[in-house]
């Protein structure tokens, strides 16, 4: 008896000396990423906004990244966070999703997309339902069904285009009216307008200063977003009803409809917060870079010319047929390379929130567990060591290229945009349809701006003239 007592007291003892040898090592490597963290709570979140509040903000980054390194401490949003500006790095922290570390999102946007949302699901859930969003959105889909659409609902779009319009808001109604027919097959109407207009209040909720009680904004973002999935759920039931009838659709609500006859099964409820982040993912980012797509061709007369000859080669190539297919898409060298440089030059996710989920080493530096990490995109993308001349729109700079190991415009890992095929289609169709029928003239001096989103100041007004030339 006595000796089990002395053994085990021995082991504990041995035991605990062990982890005080392991934690005393652990204290002396861990060494977080150099950086200041500014004023108590505010930290320097102020000088951040002021940054991007205007067309330059990169000193903010370079000025950091000059005295700290790539990977550095700030304080931002209420909180200590590390920054990085490598590649590596952020490949690093993409990749490990789910291991080393996670989404993370402040409640006030978790309120708003809704807990079934894809963006705050973990774990297998997670893997399940980014493949399935991936299967309804990749390349074969486009090709075979979604396609068709993207080409007929654009050109329905730019035939009502006469004069002064602000592209932003042209660009943003296209993009909704993809989305809602690709998830639930509903044709543009007074409905889907009615519900934009919902939406566009709910989006407004993600980008306003969260104080729930006090800001109006978000009070009515909330609001919205009811209404929102009302409207929904009364979508979701009819076609429960129909689908009991037979009655068969290809869509996202369908696919999500038939996952379920394995295993688990949906409630309404999961699948209206489901289709309720897919529509948040895809309509501000699409939209917005469909929107500066033009503005930089239109800073850059040559690239706009090389762009109008590729496309115009193509139209007399379909003589009389309209309607673009798979095969046109796929002979758009020069688009892609346009697509690609203002993915990279905007950078509309401009990174992404993570937490660690354990103590992590990234570079020379240990990252505690808890910490919050920004993987900046934008940082890197613009970095002059990744890019020559990295700040200056250069379409061509993608032909010389295939290097793509500093270029994630969609992320990485486990949480990679599902939509970034489904976006480039629409971009690629989009500007197709806008080259070969317009020509345009900026109808005011505009600015980009970076907070709280990408976007231009005025909303890109432009002034529109049909091309009378018919090509043969
Ligand atoms: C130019 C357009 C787009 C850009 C630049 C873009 C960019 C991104 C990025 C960087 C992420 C990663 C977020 C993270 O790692 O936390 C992401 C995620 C996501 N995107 Fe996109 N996206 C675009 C269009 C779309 C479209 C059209 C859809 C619609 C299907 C979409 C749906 C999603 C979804 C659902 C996620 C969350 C994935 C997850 O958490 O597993 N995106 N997007
Ligand atoms: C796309 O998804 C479908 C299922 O929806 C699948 O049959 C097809 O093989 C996938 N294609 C690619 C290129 O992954
Ligand atoms: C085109 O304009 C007409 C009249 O203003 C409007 O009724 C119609 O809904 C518009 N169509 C599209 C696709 O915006
Ligand atoms: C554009 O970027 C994608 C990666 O997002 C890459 O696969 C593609 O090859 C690039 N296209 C060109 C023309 O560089």
């Amino acid at each position: 008896m006595i000796t089990i007592t002395l053994l085990s007291l021995i082991i504990t003892l041995s035991l605990s000396t062990i982890t005080l040898l392991l934690f005393t090592a652990s204290r002396r490597k861990l060494r977080s990423p150099p950086g200041s963290i500014g004023l108590p709570f505010i930290g320097e979140t102020f000088q951040l906004i002021a940054a991007y509040k205007t067309e330059n903000p990169e000193p903010f980054i370079d000025s950091r990244v000059s005295k700290y390194g790539t990977v550095f401490t700030t304080h931002v949003f209420g909180e200590r966070t590390v920054f990085s500006a490598d590649a590596e790095s952020n490949r690093f922290i993409l990749q490990n999703e789910g291991r080393f570390f996670e989404a993370s999102y402040p409640s006030s946007i978790a309120n708003l997309v809704g807990k079934h949302s894809l963006l705050l699901m973990r774990g297998s859930l997670h893997r399940r339902m980014h493949s399935l969003t991936m299967s309804f959105a990749n390349s074969t889909i486009i090709k075979d069904h979604l396609l068709v659409d993207i080409d007929r609902l654009v050109r329905l779009n730019l035939d009502n285009w006469t004069g002064r319009i602000f592209l932003m808001e042209e660009a943003k109604k296209i993009t909704f009216e993809l989305t809602l027919k690709q998830l639930l097959s509903i044709d543009p109407c007074e409905w889907t307008e009615n519900l934009r207009k919902e939406y566009m209040l709910v989006i407004e909720g993600f980008f306003c200063i969260p104080i729930p009680f006090f800001s109006l904004t978000y009070r009515r973002a909330i609001q919205a977003r009811k209404r929102v999935t009302e409207a929904l759920h009364l979508v979701v039931r009819e076609r429960r009803v129909e689908r009991e009838k037979g009655v068969k659709k290809n869509d996202m609500l369908a696919a999500l409809f038939d996952s379920d006859c394995d295993d688990v099964t949906f409630s309404d409820d999961e699948i209206v917060d489901f289709l309720v982040s897919l529509l948040v993912a895809g309509y501000d980012t699409t939209s917005t870079t469909m929107t500066l797509a033009v503005k930089f061709l239109t800073d850059t007369p040559s690239a706009l010319a090389q762009l109008k000859e590729e496309h115009e080669e193509i139209r007399k190539r379909k003589g009389a047929s309209v309607a673009l297919e798979w095969d046109d898409y796929k002979s758009m060298p020069f688009t892609q390379c346009v697509v690609n440089e203002t993915l990279r030059l905007s950078n509309i996710i401009s990174g992404v929130f993570r937490r660690a989920m354990s103590d992590v080493k990234i570079k020379d530096y240990t990252i505690s567990k808890g910490s919050k990490v920004f993987a900046s995109l934008r940082a890197v993308h613009l970095g002059q060591d990744n890019f020559e001349d990295a700040r200056v729109f250069n379409p061509w700079r993608w032909q010389k290229t295939s290097d793509l190991t500093n270029f994630m415009p969609f992320g990485g890992g486990p949480r990679r945009c599902p939509g970034y095929e489904l976006a480039r289609v629409a971009l690629s169709v989009f500007l197709h349809h806008l080259i070969t029928r317009f020509s345009w003239i900026p109808a005011e001096e505009d600015k980009l701006v970076f907070f709280p989103t990408t976007r231009t100041q005025k909303r890109y007004p432009i002034i529109v003239q049909r091309r009378n030339v018919v090509v043969e």
